[in-house]
């Protein structure tokens, strides 16, 4: 990739980019050659289990990403603070609720892996317990500044946190997918055109 200039900007959340010249990539802020544009920006979403929230999360906004050219350049991936579900499919009553709006859960649940500081460029935190276990595990300030709540990307629903679903009713999980859809179209939209003015 061929760099014109780069500035360092705290989260990168003060610019005013133009998208398709500008490409966020962890703290700094890079003015690149669009034609020679191959860099992925890495995003992982993560929960307590990776078989409710954080599955779907990455479900919702892959759907987004697929139908976005705009927004080829973003790689997925999902994890939990909590191994203990490793290797299995999303919640049977998570993948049932969000089938129904049209997403396929298909990932497999995995743990959160210290090299995932180093390899996503945003990981992104379900509730409050997730976002504090995430800064407890970031292995330096580099890495903990790469930690963002899903829900400051909402921008319809008011909310603080995703709720965990798992010991709840069906109404549970179609919040967290509700919350999902207004917090990735968000995302979408950072991606694209950089931090609300
Ligand atoms: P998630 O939900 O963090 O949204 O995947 C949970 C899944 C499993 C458990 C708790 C929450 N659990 O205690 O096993």
């Amino acid at each position: 990739m061929e760099y014109k200039s780069a500035k360092i900007l705290s989260h990168g959340l003060n610019h005013t980019a133009e998208p398709d010249k500008y490409l966020l990539s962890g703290s700094v802020l890079l003015y690149c050659n669009v034609e020679k544009m191959e860099e992925k920006k890495k995003l992982l979403f993560v929960c307590l289990g990776n078989i409710c929230r954080s599955p779907a999360a990455q479900a919702v906004m892959q759907q987004i990403v697929d139908a976005d050219a705009g927004l080829r350049f973003v790689e997925l991936d999902s994890a939990g603070t909590y191994g203990g579900h490793s290797g299995d499919l999303p919640d049977p009553r998570m993948r049932m609720h969000a089938s129904r709006r049209g997403y396929e859960l298909t990932h497999r649940s995995r743990q959160i892996k210290s090299s995932d500081f180093e390899c996503f460029d945003m990981i992104l935190a379900m509730d409050d317990r997730n976002y504090d276990d995430l800064h407890a595990l970031a292995p330096d300030p580099e890495s903990e500044r790469k930690i963002y709540r899903m829900t400051d990307f909402c921008r319809r629903l008011s909310v603080d946190h995703i709720p965990d679903p798992y010991y709840g009713g069906s109404s549970g999980f179609e919040q967290v997918l509700d919350i999902l859809e207004d917090a990735c179209t968000g995302l979408a939209d950072f991606l694209k055109n950089g931090p609300r003015r």
